[in-house]
């Protein structure tokens, strides 16, 4: 009976599969310094490896900033983006220039995150993944790890 109840237990508070996005093992390190300077080293797979070989192709002119890297460098975190890519009948469109935060995917998973939270000053923007999952930098988006209380389940 008791080993039963820790089973149950258990499995009751294992996390879902989509709030554990960590990095994948054979992360360059390159990934985590050079696409990780400006914002966080956002998770492979909430793309498609068609937006990624778009944001890749035009890292010149990267919403606004310059982010060109050497060319080496450069096939390194392309060959890993397109290659630990999610599936894009998962995701939906990412828009032009691709965005994470257009996909069909986020948009449902933030559909009750109330409008005025994407321009409050202290997230600024939907990209700023960390203002609202403190432990993004280790893969953790779960619901109840949030940093406005208003928002945690
Ligand atoms: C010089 C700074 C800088 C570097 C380096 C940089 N980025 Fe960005 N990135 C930005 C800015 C600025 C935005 C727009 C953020 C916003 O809208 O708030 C952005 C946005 C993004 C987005 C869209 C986020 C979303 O869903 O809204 C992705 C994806 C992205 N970057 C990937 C990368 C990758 C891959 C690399 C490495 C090759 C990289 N970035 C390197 C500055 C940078
Ligand atoms: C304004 C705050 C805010 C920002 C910014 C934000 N999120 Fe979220 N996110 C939330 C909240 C709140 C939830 C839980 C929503 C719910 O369960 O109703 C959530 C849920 C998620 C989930 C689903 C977790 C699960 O249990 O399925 C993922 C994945 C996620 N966010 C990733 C991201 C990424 C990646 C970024 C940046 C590109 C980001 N979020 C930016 C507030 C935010």
């Amino acid at each position: 009976m008791k080993n039963l109840l820790t089973i149950l237990l258990l499995g009751w508070s294992l996390p879902t599969l989509a709030d554990r996005l960590p990095l994948p093992s054979g992360t360059p390190a390159s990934y985590k310094s050079e696409c990780g300077s400006c914002h966080l080293p956002y998770p492979p797979a909430l793309l498609a490896a068609d937006d990624w070989r778009r944001i890749m192709g035009k890292l010149g002119d990267h919403f606004g900033s310059d982010a060109t890297l050497d060319s080496r460098q450069q096939q390194e975190i392309r060959a890993f983006l397109e290659n630990a890519a999610g599936r894009p009948e998962r995701l939906g469109s990412a828009g032009e220039p691709p965005r994470i935060s257009q996909t069909q995917r986020f948009i449902r998973k933030h559909r009750e995150v109330p409008a005025r939270f994407w321009s409050d000053p202290r997230v600024k923007s939907a990209a700023n993944c960390e203002a609202c999952h403190p432990g993004a930098a280790t893969g953790n988006y779960s619901e109840h790890d949030i940093a406005f209380r208003e928002l945690r389940k």
